[in-house]
This record gives C-alpha cells, sequence and structure tokens, in this order.
C-alpha cells in the first residue's frame, strides 16, 4: 500500500495557490482511506536554509500553516503531522547521502537554480540552502514515501531523491524506496497565477488571497485583479486565455455555481464566450468569481477561526505528530547504518 509524504516551508500563511495546487488533493487522498500512512510536513528546518536572520518568521508560521491545514481538513487522527526540526534523523541522513551527490548535480537542478535567482543570492548561497535537496530527499526516504503530492516546480526535487535513492540501493542495499512525484489533476491547479497576473501566486509577491483573508479583503481582491488590458470598455471583445479572473473561474467554476449565483449561463463555456464575443463587463465576472470563493473559503476560514482559538491544543498535536514521524525515521536511519555496515555497536566491526 501506498505512503504519501508532503511538506510546506512555513514561511507565510498558506493561500489560494496551495489550496487548489495541493491542500484539497491531500484532504481528498486521506479521507479516501486507501493510503497505508500520510504524513504532512512543517518543513520549518527548510524553511531556515534562507532565513537564518530570521528565525521568529518561521517559528511564528508553523502554528499559521498547521491552522490552515485542519482548517482545510487534514485530520490528525488520519494524517501524521510534524515539524521537520523536531526529527533529528532526518540531518543524520542528510550527512550520509550529501556523499552521493555532486556539486555540479544541485548546480544543475532547475528549482535551486530558479530560487537562487529569486532570492539574489549571486554568489553568496548558504550551503544550507544550496544543499537543501539532499536534506528534501531525506525527508522523504525516512518514511519510504513512494507518492509526494507537489506543485511541479518540486519535480526536479523528486527526481534527485530518486537519483540518491538509487545511488544508495546500488552500493549498499536495497533499503530506500523510489518517490514519484503526484500532480494536480487539472494543470491551471498546478500553478495558480497572482492576482496580478504574474506567473505564480506568492507571497513575496503579494499577489495573494490567504485562506485567512477576511470576506472583505478577498473581494477587494478580486475586484482589484489583473484582467485582459485590451478589454476597455464592455462592448470590447475580451481574452479569456492568460486572464487571471478565468483562470480562477477554470480551477473553481461548476456547473452549479451558475444556477446559484449567475442563471444567465449554463456553464463556463458559455460565459467565456460572450467575453470573447464583447459586451460582458469584468465587474460581472468578477462579482461572480467573489461569489464562488467566498462559498469555497467561508468554511475554511471558520473554521480557522475556531482552531486558532486553542493554539495549546495545536502545538500539542504537532508534538504527538512529531513523537509518531521520529519513531518511524528512527527505525529507516537504523536500516540505512546497517545497510552501509556502520551500526558498529550492534554487528561488530568485524561484517
Ligand atoms: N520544498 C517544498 C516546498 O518548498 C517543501 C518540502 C520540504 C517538501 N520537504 C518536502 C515537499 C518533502 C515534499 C516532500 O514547497
Amino acid at each position: 500500500m501506498d505512503i504519501i509524504l508532503t511538506g510546506d516551508r512555513p514561511t507565510g500563511k498558506l493561500h489560494l495557490g496551495h489550496y487548489v495546487g495541493s491542500l484539497k488533493r491531500r484532504v481528498e487522498m486521506q479521507n479516501s482511506g486507501k493510503y497505508k500512512d500520510i504524513y504532512i510536513m512543517i518543513a520549518d528546518a527548510q524553511a531556515l536554509t534562507d532565513n537564518a536572520d530570521d528565525i521568529n518568521k518561521v517559528r511564528s508560521n508553523i502554528a499559521e500553516v498547521a491552522l490552515d491545514y485542519l482548517a482545510c481538513g487534514l485530520n490528525p487522527q488520519k494524517s501524521t503531522i510534524y515539524i521537520q526540526s523536531q526529527i533529528p534523523e532526518l540531518c543524520e541522513l542528510s550527512f550520509y547521502y550529501m556523499n552521493l551527490v555532486t556539486v555540479s548535480r544541485l548546480q544543475r537542478n532547475p528549482t535551486v537554480k530558479t530560487e537562487i535567482q529569486m532570492r539574489n543570492f549571486h554568489q553568496s548561497i548558504p550551503v544550507g540552502f544550496f544543499t537543501y535537496p539532499i536534506s528534501q530527499a531525506a525527508d522523504i526516504t525516512a518514511f519510504k514515501a513512494n507518492l509526494v503530492p507537489v506543485g511541479e516546480d518540486q519535480l526536479p526535487m523528486i527526481e534527485q531523491t530518486r537519483e540518491i535513492v538509487r545511488s544508495f540501493n546500488t552500493l549498499y542495499q536495497e533499503v530506500l524506496v523510489e518517490p514519484k512525484a503526484v500532480l494536480p489533476e487539472n494543470s491551471t491547479c498546478s500553478r495558480l497565477p497572482g492576482l496580478d497576473g504574474a506567473a505564480k501566486m506568492s507571497k513575496s509577491l503579494g499577489n495573494c488571497i490567504y485562506l485567512s483573508d477576511s470576506a472583505d479583503e478577498i473581494k477587494k481582491k478580486i475586484q482589484s485583479m489583473f484582467t485582459d488590458p485590451t478589454h476597455l470598455r464592455v462592448q470590447d471583445p475580451g481574452h479569456t486565455e492568460n486572464n487571471p479572473v478565468f483562470i480562477y473561474l477554470d480551477a473553481f467554476c461548476r456547473d452549479e455555481h451558475f444556477a446559484a449565483f449567475l442563471p444567465a449561463y449554463q456553464n463556463l463555456d458559455e460565459l467565456k464566450a460572450h467575453y470573447q464575443r464583447g459586451g460582458l463587463g469584468d465587474m460581472v465576472v468578477k462579482r461572480f468569481l467573489n461569489e464562488i470563493l467566498q462559498n469555497e473559503l467561508r468554511p475554511i476560514r471558520e473554521r480557522r477561526e475556531e482552531l486558532a482559538q486553542d493554539l495549546g491544543e495545536i502545538f500539542q498535536m504537532l508534538k504527538i505528530g512529531s513523537e509518531k514521524a521520529q519513531k518511524v525515521a528512527a527505525q529507516t536511519l537504523d536500516e540505512v547504518k546497517t545497510a552501509m555496515g556502520i551500526n558498529y555497536f550492534r554487528h561488530g566491526f568485524g561484517d
């Protein structure tokens, strides 16, 4: 049976991009009951690889991310939710995996390359940041996860993990499991654009709708969304492709939303056709999108507010999850050391 593992860096609250790109899917997988184990990791140690000077940001966002998880429907009875830094075995695994990866291979990792550019590290790349693909391989293999639900930007990370697993299993013994990435089914959901039309919804670009946003904030953000810059007057023909309002509709709108909020149309194709012909104003489309998103996010926000009343309980849940995860990682580490022949005091120096 399959074992799932995934995680998020606690550098901010989670937003709509995380929600359609991965949270929704995780909850469905969790509730399907089809998986042996599900591990959801708050990757605080990975977040520190480029935030060493801002521990407080990472610390404070651990609870925010945990609240976002539970509000979306992740359930600690069914999924193990834990904090990466509380599993020291991950460091030990990384230390041995480091010997299986070359500097040039890390330099060629496309995710690392883009992230280095985004952060303007130039020649001052922290070693911990540069090597985080190796620690991510430890995150995944410590739990023998074979399925890793992630956004497409993480594909090079999974590939790097697979290479480490193959090297380890060939050099020593078949202990580790090669994972596969699980991408969102709908390509629109893989990478939700920002409110401003930028390729990605991202905290650093300030173009996000957060799961914790109030109804009013959501409405204002939608009203000021970027649309089709050539659609100046209502009667002008408009473009629906590369238009974030329509991309969000692709991700969220279902036929029943028309009956409920915009009965003049049957489905999204009809609405798009009208917009393309001309005669349909942005405000109508934005109002419709607002209804849909309010409807989707209201229960999440309300649940989140309720859970935030008792942070003690959230930390207790994380503590229990971390203890459970630590035991599993310790077991794998033990197998790894045995496979490498370095469990000296257990097996003796002779063999
Ligand atoms: N790198 C992931 C991100 O930035 C977070 C992460 C850390 C992760 N370890 C992981 C994801 C292991 C999947 C599996 O979103």
